[in-house]
């Protein structure tokens, strides 16, 4: 009776145990609460992340298996005693901090909870040496394949089935297919990233699919691998399922993050926003270090840095606009002629002006000598349109023109940059003050070499250019000498720019300085080639007389000026224009030279235009290419006094660098 009613017990207890296997159905978001059997180095953080493996020791071995068996076979609960089915989802994540990483990990059906005499190394811990590919193993496995065996493996990032042993019977690169005709992407399985697999067994269809995609992706249409094969000969009656890990010589994590099973039935969907968190990669931990503790610091001193060079370079700020890109290799940066001048030191001051400053300097990279002449401008002037000019006639290439390299513009100041000549202006050769210590001044030798180059200067300006060229500020004080004593005619602050064959234009100014303005442009302001001609005249007469244009003289009738025009065509009246020559040009001169100058001054100075030679009519007579006749110069009794041609007082324009 009692070992009936005993065998009864032991008969309901294995009932219950019976279905207690059939019902193997879980799920597990986190395994912390799992009911898993583990061995080798696997193990469950708080968070619930199973790490099979971890990076602490080479050669690891891990297993985690569903503690309870389950019924593969002669299953009560299934129709047909041979045709089990299974379903399982899982998600894992493969991290090394190499570049390489282990061996990979394995989804198991094994005959025992851990897999006795596995080996720590190509095995994925399923196998050793002697029993790997033996069917007697009762193994089946779907291997996520993190390293290349040459004997048996295709590549270093395949998924693959494996019966009894590591060759597997099916195996592709890891990739997840995204429509029907074909259409993928490759995964990386060491991406550190997670990633879910789904395997699923129809025992009746005798058909095992294996599906791999990223966890934010949907489980997509089209399995990775579909294997027809009938698993029963593997299955034993009762089966452990879990998974194994192996890292050889590669410290690697190999986590599982959730995981699902069910035994004849579809697996339950994995909630990936349930899953546990992978702990930050070391990179990533890195940067978030970066960005919390360096990055502000960084910005600190950046913006530190920034304010202090913003204070710093605040006197060296520029006005640029978007028109003056086209001039750019023109422009110059006011710092580079900040430190080329010194500055702007009193020291390197080489002439003055009323509004501007010459300075000369060495620029920084190029340690060229140049003269920076530093104008004070009037906002108001279209200053784009002078711009384009002064970028013109820095094209300007002539033996007898100071070369001017660019410009520079800042509020309210305009540097222009010129070549440097170091014998400096005419002006202080020809009337060397008293205070200077050499008196010595040019013979007429050097004198008439100086007019013949400013005359062949001119000639360019009005004539050989692409365009007519008006300097409007012909004078000795800006002719210029090179070492060697030849002449460049400098300072195109006031020059303007016509087309060939629309040579007269009316000017909204007049410009230029006292003494050297024709007198039809103080009238009109109406510049042209011609009121060159007039200051040129003037020029000579300066140079061959010695004496400036105008003279104020004090005697009895009062202050007044006196004309050095005036002087010289009252002479020429006279029949003693010889006698108003320089007498510091010593005694080594030609007469016909000084009188064919000063007759040429005559002409070229004349109160009617129409009168005056061009400049290279100029040329010629000085070459000797033409000859002045006696009858070219009745002209000159048409000629009024200056006195006479200004119908009103000359008027003294102080801004010698207006431009209008
Ligand atoms: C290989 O594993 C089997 C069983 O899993 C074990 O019996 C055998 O001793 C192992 N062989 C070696 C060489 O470790
Ligand atoms: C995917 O990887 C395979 C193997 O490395 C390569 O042949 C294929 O071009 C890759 N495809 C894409 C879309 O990257």
């Amino acid at each position: 009776m009692w070992t009936l009613f005993f065998k009864l017990i032991v008969i309901f207890f294995l009932f219950l145990l019976q279905i207690d296997i059939s019902k193997a159905d879980f799920v597990y978001h986190g395994l912390e609460n799992a009911y898993l059997t583990l061995d080798g180095a696997a193990q469950v953080a708080d968070n619930g992340l199973l790490s099979l493996t971890n990076q602490n020791n080479r050669y690891e071995i891990g297993h985690a298996f569903f503690s309870d068996p389950v019924q593969f076979k002669n299953n009560v609960m299934s129709t047909s005693s041979d045709s089990v089915s299974f379903s399982t989802s899982f998600v894992f994540a493969i991290v090394s901090d190499n570049d390489i990483s282990g061996q990979g990990l394995a989804f198991v059906i094994a005959p025992s909870r851990g897999l006795p005499g596995a080996l720590a190394d190509q095995y994925l811990g399923l196998f050793n040496d002697s029993n790997n590919g033996n069917p007697a193993n009762h193994v089946f496995a779907v291997e996520l394949d993190t390293i290349r065996n040459i004997e048996y493996d295709m590549d270093n990032n395949h998924v693959g089935i494996d019966i009894n042993g590591l060759k597997s019977v099916q195996a592709k690169f890891a990739k997840y297919y995204t429509d029907k005709n074909g259409g993928y992407k490759n995964l990386s399985l060491t991406s550190g990233k997670a990633m879910q697999v789904w395997v699923k067994y129809d025992g009746s269809q005798k058909q095992l699919d294996v599906t791999i995609a990223p966890v934010k992706v949907r489980k997509p249409d089209v399995p990775l691998l579909s294997l027809s094969q009938d698993l029963s000969a593997i299955f034993l009656d009762s089966m452990y399922v879990g998974f194994s890990s192996s890292t050889q010589t590669v410290e690697t994590f190999h986590y599982i993050l959730g995981w699902s099973f069910k035994i004849n039935g579809e697996a339950q969907e994995l909630d990936i926003s349930s899953l546990p968190e992978l702990p930050e990669p070391k990179e990533k931990a890195m940067m978030l270090y970066i960005v919390s503790i360096i990055m502000p610091i960084f910005v600190f001193i950046t913006a530190s840095l920034g304010i202090f060079f913003f204070l710093k370079n605040r006197k060296f700020t520029e006005l640029v606009e978007d028109w003056e890109e086209i001039y750019g290799t023109h422009r110059f940066s006011f710092k580079d002629l900040y430190r080329a001048t010194n500055g702007f030191g009193e020291k390197e001051i080489i002439g003055k002006g009323d509004f501007s400053e010459v300075y000369r300097g060495v620029l920084p990279t190029s340690r060229k000598e140049v003269a920076v002449k530093k104008i004070a401008h009037d906002s108001r002037y279209r200053m784009q349109q002078f711009i384009a000019e002064i970028v013109s006639i820095g094209q300007l290439r002539h033996r007898n023109l100071v070369q001017l390299y660019g410009y520079c513009r800042r509020k309210g100041e305009l540097l222009l940059v010129y070549e440097f000549l170091p014998c400096g202006s005419l002006e202080k050769l020809i009337f060397p003050s008293n205070s200077s210590a050499s008196r010595a001044t040019l013979n007429w030798c050097q004198r008439f070499k100086i007019i013949k180059g400013v005359t062949s200067g001119l000639v360019y300006l009005h004539e050989e250019w692409d365009k007519v060229v008006i300097h409007r500020d012909v004078k000795a004080g800006n002719v210029f000498l090179d070492a060697d004593m030849n002449p460049r005619l400098g300072d195109f602050g006031l020059a303007m720019l016509f087309d060939h064959g629309s040579i007269d234009t009316l000017t909204s100014k007049i410009a230029g300085t006292p003494g050297y303005i024709a007198p039809e442009m103080n009238k009109s302001g109406l510049a042209s080639t011609r009121t060159d001609v007039y200051a040129f005249g003037v020029f000579l007469l300066e140079v061959a007389c010695g004496k400036r244009p105008v003279e104020i003289r004090t005697d009895l009738t009062g202050v007044r000026a006196v004309h050095l025009v005036d002087f010289v065509l009252s002479c020429w009246g006279k029949g003693t224009i010889v006698e108003t020559f320089d007498p510091n040009i010593g005694s080594e001169y030609v007469a016909e030279e000084i009188e064919l100058v000063l007759k040429l001054g005559l002409l070229c100075t004349h109160t009617n235009s129409d009168f005056r030679p061009t400049m290279r009519q100029v040329m010629q007579y000085l070459n000797g290419d033409a000859t002045l006749l006696q009858t070219d110069l009745q002209v000159l009794d048409t000629c009024d006094t200056v006195n006479q041609a200004f119908k009103r007082p000359e008027v003294y324009l102080g801004n010698l660098c207006s431009h209008g």
